[in-house]
C-alpha cells in the first residue's frame, strides 16, 4: 500500500499548519456535517480520474491540449439551469476552435461542481465602518455583507457538496446525449457571441468541421457513434480540508485513495509550501492534482514540493499552473521551466492568464485587461518553445453569460462598462465572447508557433 509506505493517512493534513481555515462557532455541527458527508456517495469514480490522469500525461507529451475553465467563485445561487448550459455551451466552442486549430483532441476540465471555497487575502472586510469577516465563498459563509451571511455555517458543507452533485447530474445528462454532439454545435449559440468580430471567424471552423465529418460519414458508412458525446472533468481548488478528507475514500479493491469530491484537485497560490497541510494531504491521493504557480515561489522550493508530491515521478500526477501576469512572465517563467527540467520532473504545464493580470480599475472594481491575458498566453507559448519545453493546456476564469467583467476583446468593452454586467462574487471572468475571440487567438498562435 503506497500511501502507508510513505506514512500518510487522510488526516496526516491535520498535524500541519493548515492555512485559510474556519473557526466554526458550532463546532458539534461542523462535526455532524463531516459526519454525514463521509457517508454520502463519491460524486466521481476512480475510473474518470485514471482516464484524466492518463490523458493529461498525454498532454504533457504534446499529443493533447488542456482546456480548463469556470468561476472563480462558484455560488449556490448560479446553480441554474441557464448558467450551466451557458458554461458548457463556450467550453464546447472552445474547444472545437482548439481542436480544429491544433489538430489534437482536447482534455475539457470545469472549474465548477465544487469550486466553492476561496482564499482571502484579509479576513476580514470594512465598508462604512462597519467590519465584518471576509466573504470566502459558499462552502463557508455568504456574499451579502450583514453579520447573519458572513458568519460560516457548517450547513453549507452539505449544501455545497448537494448543488455539486445537481451540476454534475445535469452536465453529464448533457455530455452524454445529443447536446454535445458536434453535429448539432449550432444548438450551442449563444446568441449575444453573435454580435462578435470573431463570430464568422468561428462559424467557418465549424463549417469545415462539419465537412469533414460528412466526408469521415461518407467514406465510413454510418453515424460517428463517439462524437454524439464528450467527457467532461471537473476541477476546484481543494482549500477547505476537512470537506475534502470527508470525501476521501479508499478503493476497496486496488487500496488506492482518491478525493471523490472532484477529479482534478489544485492547490492555490496562498497554501502552498513545503510544510502546508495542503500539500501534505495532496501527497497521499491517487488524484492528478495542480499546482498554481506564481511569483512568490522559488524554482528549487517548486522542485522540492514536486518531489514530495510525486516521488516516482510519475507522468500525469502534476500540472503546474503557471500565473504570473503578462508583465512578469518572461522574466519568472524560463527560471522555472529550467529547475523542473534539470530536475527530471514530469510536469503538465499550462498557463492561467488571469490571476497575474487582476487589477482595479478606476472606479474600484477588479478587472482584467484582454490584452493583457491574451499577451501572457502568447508570452508562454514563445517562452516553452525558446526552452524546448511544451504548453500543454490553458486554465481560464470564464462564464457563458453575457457579463461585463474583463475589459477589453473585439467589442472594445470598457471601464465605463463594468458596472452594467459585473456579477462575479470574487474575481473578473471573460464573457462568452470574450472566450471564444481568446480560443481563436490560441489556435492562431499555436499554429505559428508549430509551422516556425
Ligand atoms: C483561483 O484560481 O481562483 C485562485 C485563487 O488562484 P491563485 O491561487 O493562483 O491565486
Ligand atoms: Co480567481
Amino acid at each position: 500500500m503506497a500511501q502507508l509506505e510513505k506514512n500518510w493517512h487522510p488526516k496526516s493534513w491535520r498535524e500541519k499548519t493548515a492555512l485559510q481555515q474556519v473557526d466554526y462557532e458550532d463546532s458539534a455541527q461542523f462535526r455532524q456535517a463531516l459526519e454525514i458527508l463521509s457517508r454520502r456517495p463519491p460524486l466521481v469514480t476512480k475510473w474518470e480520474i485514471e482516464s484524466l490522469r492518463t490523458r493529461l500525461a498525454e498532454a504533457a507529451a504534446g499529443r493533447r491540449f488542456l482546456l480548463q475553465g469556470g468561476d472563480c467563485a462558484e455560488s449556490f445561487a448560479e446553480c441554474r439551469d441557464y448558467i450551466i448550459r451557458a458554461r458548457l455551451q463556450i467550453i464546447l466552442q472552445m474547444s472545437v476552435v482548439l481542436i480544429y486549430g491544433m489538430q489534437l483532441p482536447v482534455v475539457r476540465v470545469g472549474r465548477f461542481a465544487g469550486q466553492f471555497a476561496k482564499p482571502r487575502s484579509a479576513p476580514t472586510e470594512t465598508r462604512n465602518g462597519i467590519t465584518l469577516p471576509s466573504y470566502r465563498g459558499d462552502i463557508i459563509n455568504g456574499e451579502p455583507f450583514t453579520p447573519e451571511s458572513r458568519t460560516p455555517d457548517p450547513g453549507r458543507l452539505l449544501e455545497a457538496y448537494q448543488t455539486s452533485a445537481i451540476q454534475l447530474n445535469y452536465v453529464r445528462a448533457l455530455s452524454d446525449g445529443g447536446f454535445a454532439d458536434l453535429r448539432n454545435a449550432d444548438y450551442w449559440n449563444l446568441e449575444f457571441a453573435k454580435r462578435s468580430a470573431y463570430y464568422g471567424e468561428y462559424q467557418e471552423v465549424i463549417k469545415k468541421v462539419r465537412d469533414a465529418l460528412h466526408f469521415a460519414e461518407t467514406v465510413i458508412p454510418g453515424p460517428l457513434s463517439n462524437l454524439r458525446r464528450v467527457d467532461f472533468y471537473t476541477s476546484h481548488e481543494a482549500l477547505l480540508l476537512p470537506y475534502e478528507e470527508a470525501l476521501t475514500r479508499r478503493d476497496p479493491h486496488g487500496h488506492r485513495i482518491y478525493n471523490l469530491s472532484t477529479h482534478f484537485p489544485w492547490i492555490g497560490k496562498r497554501t502552498l509550501n513545503l510544510e502546508s497541510a495542503h500539500v501534505e494531504y495532496m501527497r497521499g491521493i491517487r488524484n492528478p492534482i495542480g499546482i498554481k504557480v506564481g511569483p512568490g515561489l522559488s524554482p528549487s522550493d517548486l522542485v522540492a514540493i514536486m518531489r514530495h508530491l510525486n516521488s516516482d515521478n510519475a507522468p500525469g500526477k502534476i500540472t503546474l499552473i503557471t500565473r504570473f501576469g503578462a508583465h512578469r512572465i518572461e522574466q519568472n517563467l524560463p527560471p522555472v521551466i529550467d529547475a523542473v527540467q534539470r530536475a527530471g520532473l514530469a510536469a503538465l504545464w499550462v498557463c492561467d492568464p488571469m490571476h497575474g493580470n487582476t487589477e482595479r480599475a478606476r472606479n474600484g472594481m477588479k478587472t482584467r485587461r484582454f490584452n493583457n491575458i491574451q499577451s501572457e498566453l502568447e508570452s508562454a507559448f514563445e517562452i516553452h518553445h525558446v526552452c524546448k519545453s511544451h504548453l500543454g493546456g490553458v486554465h481560464f476564469e470564464l462564464t457563458g453569460e453575457d457579463v461585463t467583467e474583463c475589459v477589453g476583446g473585439a467589442s472594445g468593452l470598457d471601464e465605463a462598462d463594468l458596472s452594467r454586467a459585473y456579477q462575479s462574487n470574487v474575481d473578473p471572468r471573460l464573457n462568452a465572447e470574450q472566450s471564444l475571440e481568446i480560443a481563436l487567438r490560441i489556435a492562431r498562435k499555436y499554429q505559428q508557433m508549430t509551422s516556425a
